[in-house]
């Protein structure tokens, strides 16, 4: 039986020039041409016979004004030239365009239609097309969200051309080759997290860890929170607080941390830290016990040491004096290392920097980075599915390092886990613009960040590791990250800079279909890449729970009476680098 069964209300015109994927249409009247809509679908009948279908995406619908009889498809500008319009015969010329998506087919093993994007065919000249409309458009969205619905179904929301039709994404495609989740702000991005980490946490293994830079998702129910702790929670060691002790760091990260490359001796000042820092790693080692480590041992292994130790050693060799031919003189490395002295000591003690330098003793042991990595992705115990790292109190200035640090460890532990024993891992980075930026325009630290993320963009897969890049500024961001992703879904982009970026993430063919991207709705989306049958523009639907990142309304705020306002308060909760009170 053939599953479309168009009637005259729906026919749109006949095959005029075939492109590979892109079709011309001839319509013969204004009537005809009003029945076809950007973003629309519309069906070809193949040339294999009558139970296939090529679909098309309506790109653009023209109608334009023809000088002459001889050459009726030159473009309305030639009136523009006065010779041409004495003698011209003006016709009018109605064409839509069409861009393919796929073919729907009976298949005679599955006894059904079945959508797929491969087009196997190309249609023929004078060929009719028909767009799809009620129960013809039902009926192909009921077959593709059907066909997406198996058992790996991510349920994201409804499409916009049919309310009934739930938009399934194929969960496994989503993650297996990263996604990217853009629009500007206000979009409803967050929403749209929400949505994702809401489905995946009734998994029963699901392993989801965010990065969350505005406490935006810190009461989300269903999830694990855990926080990186600020000032006034220093010495505490509740389970939510995750310290990041700073031997954690590679050498890499603690150099863009502690020495300015701008200074005459930065050369120096990074033999001898290291040097140091190796020394002491070894002593730690040799303490513990564990000599067979110390074989594949560099200067990188994550093991502690006491920076406390290592400022001394420098701090020696920045006073020492040695025996010369006629007294003690000063040693090579006399008063070179002064200003990284104070450097270190001044982090040190700065308690915004805390969780990294001011971590109980406890988190100094051999064990430790097992704990964390635990902390960081467990997903076997009650609520941990989905794990939520609170950024907010980490300072802007280090941040990128310590993301970057965070998805470096969950990196290197999936990677040295056992093939049988690996459960794959999404990241969900909130705000990547602040820190896997363009490489041109970083700083030392952000470099650092940007090369553990590019390393998971391009070796994620073969781990199970997967990236989801959420910004409002994609252009903003590291292109080469972003073009690693597979998956796009774009909510409303106002910017032109960020359209651009976009539409070079797409491919060729849908370029014309972006153009909706500023003037989509809150909420609403258009998805492409290999989790979607179709490209499609989709309504998300509301997360139950919401992200705290409500719009404030200032309109309304104003219109209220007012009270008194705290500022005490907040200059109080400035100093104590806390909202808590
Ligand atoms: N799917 C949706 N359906 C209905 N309303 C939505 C949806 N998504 C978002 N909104 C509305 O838009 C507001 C902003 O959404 P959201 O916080 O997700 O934006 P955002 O893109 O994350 O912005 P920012 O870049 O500033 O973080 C929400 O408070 C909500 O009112
Ligand atoms: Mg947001």
């Amino acid at each position: 039986m053939a599953l479309f069964n168009f009637e005259k209300d729906s026919y749109l015109g006949r095959v005029r020039e075939v492109d590979t994927r892109k079709v011309t249409l001839e319509v013969e009247n204004d009537e005809d041409l009003q029945k076809a809509q950007v973003g629309q679908l519309a069906a070809l009948q193949c040339p294999s016979g009558v139970y296939a279908w090529l679909i098309g995406i309506i790109d653009k619908v023209m109608r334009s004004i023809a000088i002459s009889k001889e050459n009726p498809f030159k473009d309305v500008e030639y009136i523009e030239n006065e010779q041409l319009l004495d003698t011209r015969e003006e016709t009018t010329i109605n064409t839509v365009r069409l861009t393919l998506v796929g073919t729907v087919k009976y298949s005679s093993k599955y006894e059904k239609y079945i959508f797929s994007r491969a087009l196997h065919r190309v249609p023929c000249i004078n060929v009719e097309c028909f767009v799809l409309l009620h129960n013809n458009l039902q009926l192909f969205m009921s077959l593709i969200s059907e066909a997406a619905k198996g058992e790996h179904a991510l349920e994201l929301g409804k499409y916009a051309l049919d309310s009934n039709a739930i938009a399934y994404l194929d969960g496994n495609k989503f993650f297996q080759r990263h996604a990217a989740l853009l629009g500007s702000t206000g979009s409803g991005k967050s929403w749209t997290v929400a949505t994702i980490l809401e489905n995946a946490s009734k998994l029963p293994s699901a392993n989801l860890v965010v990065f969350d830079l505005h406490g935006e998702y810190n009461k989300l129910s269903y999830a694990r929170h855990l926080r990186v702790p600020g000032p006034e929670d220093l010495g505490k060691t509740q389970e939510g607080l995750i310290y990041l002790p700073y031997w954690l760091l590679n050498a890499e990260e603690l150099q863009a941390i502690f020495i300015d490359r701008s200074e005459f001796s930065a050369h120096n000042q990074v033999m001898v830290f290291q040097d140091a820092v190796i020394d002491d790693k070894k002593r730690f080692l040799i303490e513990q016990g564990k000599e067979d480590i110390l074989k594949a041992f560099t200067l990188d292994s994550p093991i502690p040491f006491s920076i406390d130790n290592v400022i001394l050693h420098i701090k020696n060799l920045n006073e020492e004096m040695v025996q010369g031919p006629k007294g003690p003189k000063q040693g090579q490395f006399f008063g070179m290392f002064s200003r990284l002295i104070t450097r270190i000591r001044s982090k040190l003690s700065d308690k915004r920097y805390g969780f990294l330098f001011q971590a109980p003793e406890s988190e100094h042991e051999y064990g430790t980075m097992a704990k964390i990595a635990e902390k960081l992705m467990d997903y076997s115990k009650g609520k941990s599915k989905v794990k939520i790292i609170d950024f907010s109190e980490v300072p802007s200035d280090i941040l990128p390092v310590i993301i970057g640090l965070v998805a470096r460890i969950i990196f290197q532990v999936q990677f040295w886990t056992n093939d049988d024993k690996r459960k794959p891992i999404a990241l969900i980075c909130d705000e990547a613009h602040l820190y896997m930026p363009k490489k041109d325009e970083s700083n030392p630290i952000e470099k650092r960040a940007i090369e553990a993320f590019e390393k998971i963009a391009k070796e994620g897969r073969k781990y199970g590791v997967a990236l989801v890049i959420i910004s409002q500024r994609p252009a903003d961001v590291s292109p080469t990250i972003l073009s690693q992703c597979n998956n796009v879904v774009s909510l409303r982009l106002t910017n032109g800079d960020d359209q651009n970026t976009v539409k070079k993430l797409m491919p060729e063919s849908l370029s014309s279909i972006l153009d909706i991207l500023p003037v989509l709705d809150v909420g609403e989306a258009l998805v492409v890449g290999d989790s979607i049958l179709l490209p499609s523009r989709i309504i998300i639907s509301p997360p139950e729970e919401k992200p705290r990142s409500a719009t404030i309304d200032f309109w309304d705020e104003w219109s209220k009476a007012t009270g008194k306002p705290d500022f005490e308060m907040a200059v109080e909760n400035m100093r104590k680098q806390g909202r808590s009170g």
